[in-house]
C-alpha cells in the first residue's frame, strides 16, 4: 500500500517540478568559444565567428553563440556589477549581444557557481540576482554555469538553484546550461534546475575521451526529455579525430540528444569536416519532436548499437565499431535485430543513411 502511494506521488510531482522557462523542448545548438580559443577571446574574433556561423550555414544548424570564460575584468565594478574586459571587449557586452542578435543568432555567456570562474575571473556565488539582471540587461539568451572555486560548505544544488531563481526573476527566458561535470549525479536533480547538465568532465580532442564520455552516459537517457532537459556530453573539438571518429562522435551526440555545441575554430576546417557539422538529417535526429534520447542497446567487444525512437514511429540507429588503434579501423559487420531497436520482428522498413544526404534508401528486412 505504502509503495503504491509513494509511486503515485512521485509520478504526480515529477513533471511539475522540472524547470519551466519555456526552453526545454529541444537540446540547444550552437558554438562555444572555449575549446578553440580558451582565454584568447575578444570582440573582433567573436564578431568574425558570428559572421562565419551565418556564412557557413550554421545559423540554421545552430543558433547560440556562447562566449565562455575570460570575457570579464578581473574584478567587479563599483556597485559589484560584472564588467566586460575593457581590453578584449571595448564596446561592452551589450554591444556584443546586439551584434550577435543582428546576425539572427542568440547570445550565450558564461559564469560560475563559485567565488571565481575556472580561469579566476569573478564568479556569481552570492551575486546571483545582480548578475542575472546584468546578463538579462545585455540581452543574454543562454548561460553556461561552471563549478570552479566553490565553497565546500555550500551545497551544489543550492548554488545552482540560486541562479535558476535569479534568472527566472529577470523575466527573460534564458537557457540555463549547468556545467557541474557530473560530479553529484546531476541527472537526478538538474531537471528541476536547468535546461541541460554536463554529465562528465571536459571532453578532450581524442577518441579515448569520446569513448569515456559515452561510457559514462550509458543508462542516463531516461533522465532526459522535453519536460526534463538534456544530458550534456560537452561540446565538440574534433581536431584530433579521424573523419570516421568525427562522424561517430557527431551521430552519437545527436542520438543521445546532447546539446550540440561546436568547439572548432570556424576559420579553419582543414582538420575537421564542416559537412559533418551541417548534416541536416543528423541534426534533425537531435531536434526530433518526440525528444526521447537514445541509448546503448547492444554491445559486444568493440561493436556497439545505439538506438532511440523518433516522432512518427521511426528509429534512429547508430552501428559503430569502436575498435581503433591510432585510427585504424578493421572492417567488421554488425547485425541489428529489429527487436533490439523496438521494431516488430519481420517488419519491413525503409532504411536510410543520414550522412548520405538521402542517396541511400533501401527496404529492409527482418
Ligand atoms: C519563472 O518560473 C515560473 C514558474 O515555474 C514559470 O511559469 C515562468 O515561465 C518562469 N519565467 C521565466 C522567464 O523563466
Ligand atoms: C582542441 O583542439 C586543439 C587542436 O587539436 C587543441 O590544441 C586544444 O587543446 C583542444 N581543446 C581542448 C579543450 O581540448
Ligand atoms: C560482412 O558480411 C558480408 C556478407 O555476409 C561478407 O561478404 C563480408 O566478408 C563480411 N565482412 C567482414 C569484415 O566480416
Amino acid at each position: 500500500m505504502r509503495v503504491v502511494l509513494l509511486c503515485l506521488l512521485g509520478c504526480a510531482l515529477g513533471p511539475a517540478l522540472a524547470l519551466d522557462n519555456g526552453l526545454n523542448a529541444k537540446p540547444a545548438l550552437g558554438f562555444n568559444t572555449w575549446n578553440a580559443f580558451y582565454r584568447e577571446i575578444h570582440e573582433d574574433l567573436v564578431k568574425e565567428h558570428a559572421d562565419l556561423m551565418v556564412s557557413l550555414g550554421l545559423r540554421d544548424a545552430g543558433q547560440y553563440l556562447v562566449l565562455d570564460d575570460c570575457w570579464s575584468e578581473r574584478s567587479r565594478e563599483e556597485g559589484e556589477r560584472l564588467q566586460a574586459s575593457k581590453e578584449k571587449f571595448p564596446s561592452g557586452m551589450k554591444a556584443m549581444g546586439d551584434y550577435i542578435h543582428a546576425k539572427g543568432l542568440k547570445y550565450g555567456i558564461y559564469s560560475d557557481a563559485g567565488t571565481l570562474t575556472c580561469a579566476k575571473y569573478p564568479g556569481s556565488l552570492d551575486h546571483e540576482e545582480l548578475d542575472a539582471q546584468t546578463f538579462a540587461g545585455w540581452g543574454v539568451d543562454y548561460l553556461k554555469y561552471d563549478n570552479c572555486h566553490v565553497r565546500r560548505d555550500r551545497w551544489v544544488i543550492d548554488r545552482y538553484a540560486a541562479m535558476r531563481d535569479a534568472l527566472n526573476a529577470t523575466g527573460r527566458p534564458i537557457v540555463y546550461s549547468l556545467c557541474e561535470w557530473g560530479v553529484m549525479e546531476p541527472h537526478l536533480w538538474a531537471p528541476q534546475v536547468g535546461n541541460s547538465w554536463r554529465t562528465t568532465e571536459d571532453i578532450r580532442p581524442w577518441w579515448d575521451s569520446i569513448v569515456k564520455t559515452l561510457d559514462y552516459n550509458v543508462g542516463l537517457s531516461r533522465f532526459a526529455g522535453p519536460h526534463l532537459g538534456w544530458n550534456d556530453l560537452d561540446m565538440g573539438n574534433d581536431t584530433g579525430l579521424s573523419h570516421a571518429e568525427q562522424r561517430t562522435h557527431f551521430a552519437l551526440w545527436a542520438l543521445l540528444k546532447s546539446p550540440l555545441m561546436i568547439g572548432h575554430d570556424l576559420r579553419d576546417f582543414s582538420k575537421t569536416s564542416l559537412g559533418i557539422l551541417l548534416a541536416k538529417e543528423v541534426i534533425a535526429i537531435n531536434q526530433d519532436d518526440l525528444g526521447v534520447a537514445g541509448d546503448l542497446v547492444w554491445r559486444q567487444g568493440t561493436k556497439r548499437v545505439y538506438a532511440g525512437p523518433l516522432a512518427g514511429g521511426g528509429r534512429a540507429v547508430v552501428l559503430a565499431n569502436f575498435q581503433t588503434t591510432y585510427s585504424q579501423y578493421p572492417a567488421t559487420n554488425i547485425t541489428v535485430f529489429w527487436t533490439q531497436v523496438g521494431l516488430q520482428p519481420g517488419q519491413r522498413v525503409a532504411v536510410r543513411d543520414l550522412y548520405a544526404g538521402g542517396c541511400t534508401t533501401w527496404w529492409c528486412c527482418a
